[in-house]
């Protein structure tokens, strides 16, 4: 089936850049739409980038009738890839706000595809901290952003801002819109989410993972064409599509579970937040308070990771550790103690790493001890991190 870009086109120097972008891409056989802002036209000609899309470029909303601007707006929400290329401080910043004022900002905020934005611009513009707090903002939110260069730039400075190049930028969205099918017919369970561990039929206690991250993995490896087993804990995620989902609500019930199911799998990746400790009794009927202090025993529940890495023969065993402090010494201790092929750690205090939001920044450690620092990224595109190095390691 053939792929769709629409290409979000804003006014700079390098705005003439952008036809190489979709000369490159038709090249591919992508279809491409491009939506100009004024400041753009007054760089290159709608009718240039016209001519090499054989698409019609749209230049502002209110010169083009309702029923075409609806028709326009489908077309963002059919799109594989929103990109914005040269995106200007101003593009980012009116995203970021939420503000949608011209034809661009209107159908970027009715895309439901990949948002990839290729900024440039000036490089105190770039540095300016209120730029890349939008920047930072964007990423947290599930956009995509391609580094500027460095170099001499329009106005004469040196430094970075300059629009990526153009080969980079195809590469990239080629990567977006290629389909990998490199894990076909392999078997991976991904755990995922937290454990519930009940005091009594109305209470428990349990942590705060979201499930988010075993989630973005367990969807992109079916999407690289595995067999997945997703057991996740009580989340309130949707279960990916090509997705077997097994519900466990404690540890022991995960246990149980992924220890069922191991034979079965190639790989075992357990980003679960599994309990180390259950209530050593819980009660069948709920507790009644009284005056006094009460307290609850905790017995330890089972390392399920570490049964699983005593039998690990030739299957390939994915731990995460989540830590606050001391991260890359704890993760290699893991990686011995529970018998891992490579380990993800990442830091929980940092901001816009850990358990609620859709980024991470991680470290993966191997066992043989290499270890690779990422910056903060979405979950999605660590989750295919994660599979790249399953891949390599199988
Ligand atoms: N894990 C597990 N079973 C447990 C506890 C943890 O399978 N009972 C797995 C997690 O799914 C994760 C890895 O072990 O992949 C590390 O979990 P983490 O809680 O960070 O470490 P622990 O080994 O529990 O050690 P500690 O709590 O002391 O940091």
């Amino acid at each position: 089936m053939k792929k769709h870009v629409v290409l979000g086109v804003t006014g700079g120097i390098a705005a003439y850049k952008a036809l190489d972008i979709i000369s490159a891409l038709r090249k591919k056989g992508i279809e491409t739409h491009v939506i100009m802002t004024k400041n753009a036209c007054e760089f290159v000609t709608p009718l240039s980038f016209e001519t090499l899309s054989n698409n019609e470029v749209v230049t502002d909303t209110f010169k083009r009738t309702k029923s075409w601007e609806v028709e326009h707006i489908a077309l963002a929400k059919r799109a594989d890839l929103f990109l914005i290329a040269p995106a200007s401080a101003n593009v980012i910043g009116k995203a970021a706000h939420g503000i949608a004022d011209d034809m661009l900002t209107t159908t970027l905020m009715a895309a439901r595809c990949p948002i990839l934005f290729a900024p440039a611009m000036n490089t105190a513009m770039y540095e300016n901290a209120i730029v890349q707090e939008n920047i930072t903002f964007l990423k947290n939110k599930g956009c995509y952003f391609i580094e500027p260069d460095s170099g001499f730039l329009a106005c004469g400075d040196l430094g970075k801002g300059k629009l990526q190049k153009v080969e980079v930028i195809v590469e990239e969205v080629l990567s977006f819109l290629e389909e990998k099918k490199d894990l076909e017919g392999k078997n991976i369970m991904v755990t995922a989410g937290p454990t519930i561990e009940a005091i009594d039929p109305m209470r428990y206690i349990t942590n705060h993972s979201s499930g988010k991250m075993g989630y973005a993995i367990a969807e992109a490896a079916v999407k690289r064409g595995a067999n997945v087993k997703l057991v996740s804990g009580p989340t309130n995620l949707l279960c990916p599509d090509g997705v077997e989902r097994i519900n466990t609500q404690s540890a022991m019930d995960m246990y149980e579970t992924v220890n069922q199911n191991f034979q079965w799998a190639d790989v075992v990746i357990k980003a679960a937040a599994v309990a180390d400790y259950r209530p050593a009794e819980v009660s069948d009927m709920k507790i009644k308070k009284s005056g006094e202090d009460i307290q609850i025993r905790l017995t330890r529940n089972p390392d399920i990771l570490q049964s699983l890495g005593a039998k690990k023969g030739n299957k390939i065993l994915v731990g995460f550790a989540a830590e606050t402090h001391n991260l890359i010494t704890y993760a290699k201790e893991k990686i011995e103690k529970k018998n891992l092929d490579f380990i993800v750690a990442n830091n929980i205090s940092e901001e816009n790493a850990g358990f609620k939001g859709d980024t991470n920044i991680a470290a993966i450690i191997d066992k043989d001890g290499v270890s690779n620092q990422y910056p903060m990224m979405s979950k999605t595109e660590l989750a295919n991190i994660i599979l790249d190095k399953v891949r390599a390691t199988l």
